[in-house]
């Protein structure tokens, strides 16, 4: 696992960005999870950037997003359908049929889940799955004490997730309290896995899920355990850390540049 400690929430974001970028520039048809929340806004304003200014070509691009809530409908301002649209997808050229979030407006919840995790298996699975964090370690709404091999289903929100929603809503009881969710496993499933954290209100949980036992308590603490993971975190977030931690990715080229020289020289 990879900790990047970035000075500030403009830099965090730029990273993330540049690191889906290099994705779709690999991969025109790359498969990308998202999240909706504060975190992601900077990141997915960078992507736009380069899409308008560099033109970065979503046009074969296909995304799977976390979460939903369960009962808002897709135009409802609240809606995770409604965030993807405004902050990215009317200001990027993917087509519409290649965005995917959980239905949470189907009555068939069950079959709903299942066919969403189906959809992804025939996209091939996610290329790169951006993460955010909830000050209680949750991944998308998986709570603490979700099954670490969880599927996309049906969650209860936790009763903090549903205080730290509320300003979003007129009142506490407009507050969605299901949501449809990727499982952990699903989110484990993807290739490379990106989590953000910025601001003193995530620290605590960075530190836990970076320097902690893996642990249902924690769901987050799981990407102890991906293969590709990296967190991008600013200062504050940062801020209970005990162990130093890298400004930049890993970069391999030096290693490479060593492995040419040696072959020239042999
Ligand atoms: P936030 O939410 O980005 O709005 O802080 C993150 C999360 O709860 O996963």
């Amino acid at each position: 696992m990879e900790v990047v400690i970035k000075e500030n929430y403009q830099e965090m974001s730029k990273l993330a960005a540049s690191m889906i970028a290099e994705v779709v520039r690999k991969k025109p048809r790359a498969v990308l999870g998202l999240a909706t929340g504060s975190t992601p806004l900077g990141t997915y304003q960078e992507l736009i950037r380069m899409h308008k200014e560099q033109g970065l070509d979503f046009s074969q691009v296909v995304t799977f997003n976390l979460d939903e809530y369960i009962g808002l409908p897709p135009e409802h301002d609240q809606s995770y359908h409604y965030f993807m649209q405004e902050n990215l997808f009317k200001h990027i050229n993917i087509p519409p049929g290649n965005i995917h979030l959980p239905p949470g407006m189907d009555e068939d919840l069950v079959a709903a889940c299942e066919r969403y995790e189906q959809m992804i298996r025939d996209a091939g699975g996610i290329d790169i799955q951006l993460l955010g964090i909830g000050a209680n370690g949750h991944i998308a709404f998986n709570e603490p004490g979700s099954s670490l091999g969880s599927r996309t289903r049906v969650k209860a929100l936790d009763k903090k997730t549903i205080e730290d929603n509320t300003r979003f809503f007129e009142h506490i009881d407009d507050v969605p309290k299901f949501a449809i969710t990727m499982g952990i496993g699903t989110i484990m499933d993807s290739r490379r896995v990106v989590m953000l954290a910025n601001k003193a209100n995530k620290a605590h949980a960075i530190a836990i899920t970076v320097e902690g036992p893996v642990t249902a308590l924690v769901p987050a603490t799981i990407v102890q355990l991906h293969p590709h993971a990296t967190i991008i975190v600013d200062q504050d977030a940062a801020s209970e850390l005990k162990r130093a931690y890298e400004h930049t990715p890993r970069d391999l080229t030096e290693a490479i540049a060593y492995i040419r020289r040696q072959k020239q020289s042999s």
